[in-house]
């Protein structure tokens, strides 16, 4: 189907879904028929300004010429080799993802999902210290598999349903110095943190706080993983928070951004990890799959040739400067990984931003709303999130 345009008439009508579907979402009161730029079109005719991009998925809008034009040229040149077979469209996607880093993680393994990215990385981790023991951070996301969920904040109270972790677990709280000398021992694999926690509401942990956990590690031999799938990939303004907050971990995760609507994601390694690498070590089908790299090459080809890490930068420092009104009290997070601290209960917040044509997301913090906006959004966008702000109760 030919993608909506900004200017095209009415889609054509909605046919309500199947019951065919598992009954694990709850979904928002939206039909959407397309998308472009940085606006999705519903069925009944509405344009709506998305600031939430699918989870942080979206980061170039919906319909970008130059991804739209890597995705068809792929398809048609090759759809699909496995990892057996060598391509030249992995080997570039790798080299360009560990430039764009610049953090000297120089070997790459492309997979599918944020959760099997963190899966791969605790299990190297786990294997290579010999150890038992991940800490991890209160409020933190990994996602939903048995690894990935187990130092996830929360979960084994909520939807873990394995009967018991693969591995010893301890949680930190956010910013507790004490805490990291005390959590992080010799019988510690490895520390795992999001930089700056999504699911959590924009939580930036800040600089000295991962400075300390990296200090530790190093005094340790304990391995630092940072977990970027939301926050990487130019979402805080910098290829990584790593860069930002000028500290490097040992592996970084990502996703999300990555292929920017195709879905893929990376584990990024130093030296030291990938020497311990050997044949059948990693593995996936899907993965490092050509459609997926010839995404992730055309990402970062666009973020960097676009300068959006820069605009990303601009419109989030409009957003801090000029969002603080009506029901928000106060902005956090990083670029455009941003919590609007609400006065009232966000979903309220988020619920009559969406009346006004604005979707924005919530988070785990019940007075956060979330925004994740494309990095490729304009002053006007922003001005329009303030004015739309501004009209409702504070
Ligand atoms: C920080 C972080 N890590 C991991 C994940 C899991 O990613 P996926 O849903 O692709 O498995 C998410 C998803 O929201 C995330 O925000």
């Amino acid at each position: 189907m030919r993608p909506a345009t900004e200017s095209s008439s009415a889609p054509p009508a909605w046919t309500p879904p199947s019951d065919h579907l598992a009954p694990v979402y709850t979904q928002w009161p939206l039909t959407i028929a397309g998308g472009s730029g940085v606006y999705l079109h519903t069925h009944d005719g509405r344009r709506i300004l998305d600031l939430y991009g699918g989870h942080a998925v979206a980061a170039l809008g919906y319909s970008h010429p130059r991804w739209l034009d890597a995705l068809e040229r792929q398809a048609k040149s090759l759809l699909f080799q496995s990892n057996a077979v060598p391509l030249e469209v992995r080997e570039r996607a790798a080299t360009r993802l560990a430039r764009f880093a610049d953090l000297g993680l120089d070997t790459v393994f492309f997979g599918n999902t944020g959760a099997e990215a963190n899966e791969n990385a605790l299990k190297l981790a786990l294997r290579i210290t010999g150890r038992r023991k991940i800490v991890a951070v209160e409020g933190s996301f990994h996602g939903r598999t048995a690894a990935a969920g187990a130092v996830t904040w929360g979960a084994a109270s909520k939807w873990y349903g394995f009967p018991q972790a693969p591995f010893d677990v301890e949680f930190i709280p956010r910013g507790d110095l004490d805490a990291v000398a005390r959590g992080v021992g010799t019988d510690t694999a490895a520390v795992i943190v999001e930089p700056v926690q999504g699911v959590a509401g924009a939580v930036d942990l800040g600089a000295a706080f991962l400075a300390a956990l990296r200090a530790r590690c190093d005094e340790t031999c304990a391995l630092l993983i940072f977990d970027e799938v939301q926050c990487g990939m130019g979402r805080t303004g910098f290829p990584f928070a790593a860069n930002m907050n000028g500290v490097a971990p040992d592996m970084i995760t990502t996703a999300k951004a990555l292929g920017a609507g195709f879905p893929c994601s990376a584990l990024l390694m130093a030296g030291h990890v990938a020497a311990h690498l050997a044949k059948d070590d990693l593995g996936t089908t899907f993965g490092g799959g050509p459609m997926a790299c010839a995404l992730i090459e055309a990402v970062v080809d666009i973020i960097e040739s676009e300068g959006l890490l820069a605009n990303v930068r601009q419109r989030s420092l409009e957003l801090r400067e000029t969002c603080v009104v009506g029901p928000v009290v106060s902005i956090q997070g990083a670029g455009l990984l941003a919590g609007l601290r609400t006065r009232r209960p966000a979903r309220e917040v988020q619920h009559e931003l969406l009346e006004r044509d604005i979707l924005t997301g919530t988070s785990a913090d019940p007075y956060v709303v979330r925004v994740l906006a494309p990095y490729v959004i304009e002053e006007r966008h922003v001005a329009q999130l303030r004015n739309a702000l501004a009209s409702l109760p504070a």
